[in-house]
């Protein structure tokens, strides 16, 4: 497969075309971004980390019978991936209150949510991905209500299958965003699942091991991407 034009360029991947109309290459950056790209920064080998427990959690979730854009991984920050109309429709599952939400409506951080929390956020820059409702959904013409109906449910097949995988490696999946595509008329899931989208805390000490540390500030961020790799692969540099 041919590396072709970069086709876009988000706050932590490129995008790139290739010899092949419907395959894309997704290479993943160092760069970090918080609260809408006001805080910038790097985190060291994070885009090696995130390709691959991307891959890795892909590869598990079709597994379990989840269609998802992922082919193959082509190195250690290059993805091969089917070519999605992208759904403007960020989808986030909840397992326990934390970030936006405890803070919107004044919930505990840590309180069990059960049954979990779907909800969906308007892919927007512009206007800092607000939340939105199936209404706001309709009203804004995002995605036909047949498609919000399978984006919660695959959603929520995707938290079911990832529950049980990251318990296992002493992980509490606290919270997630997916980002879904149209392909051939089918919704696949897209994007990355990785510390910069998930929240993890490590089950013993409730430590986050993800995107949190760099938003709060809370050190040790690249070695909780590192143990993320280690927990997820088997594998990562020396810790
Ligand atoms: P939130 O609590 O800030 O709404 O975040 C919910 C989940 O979504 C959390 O796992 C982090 C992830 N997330 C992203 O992947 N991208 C974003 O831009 C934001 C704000 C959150």
């Amino acid at each position: 497969m041919t590396k072709g034009a970069l086709l876009y360029e988000g706050k932590a991947k490129k995008l790139y075309e290739t010899d092949h109309a419907d395959r894309l290459i997704h290479f993943f950056k160092d760069d970090a971004t918080a609260f809408n790209a006001q805080k910038r920064g790097s985190i060291t080998d994070k885009g090696v980390v995130n390709n691959k427990v991307s891959a890795h959690l892909f590869q598990l979730l079709e597994g379990g019978g989840v269609p998802t854009h992922f082919i193959e991984r082509l190195g250690d920050r290059e993805m091969l991936t089917k070519r999605v109309s992208i759904v403007p429709i960020e989808v986030v599952v909840r397992n326990l209150v934390a970030g936006s939400l405890a803070k919107r409506l004044g919930l505990k951080e840590g309180d069990e949510i059960e049954p979990p929390l779907v909800e969906f956020f308007y892919k927007n820059d512009a206007l800092g991905d607000p939340l939105i409702t199936e209404d706001h959904i309709r009203l804004l013409n995002l995605a036909e209500p047949s498609v919000v109906h399978e984006l919660k449910e695959r959603a929520l097949q995707v938290n079911t299958l990832l529950l049980p995988f990251f318990r296992e490696r002493g992980m509490v999946l606290v919270d997630f965003k997916l980002e879904f595509g149209l392909h051939n008329g089918t919704l696949i899931l897209a994007d990355e699942i990785s510390p910069d989208t998930c929240r993890f805390w490590d089950q013993k000490t409730r430590e986050s091991m993800d995107k949190d540390r760099f938003r709060k500030d809370l050190g040790e961020v690249e070695e909780a991407y590192q143990e993320v790799l280690r927990r997820v692969c088997g594998e990562g540099r020396p810790g």
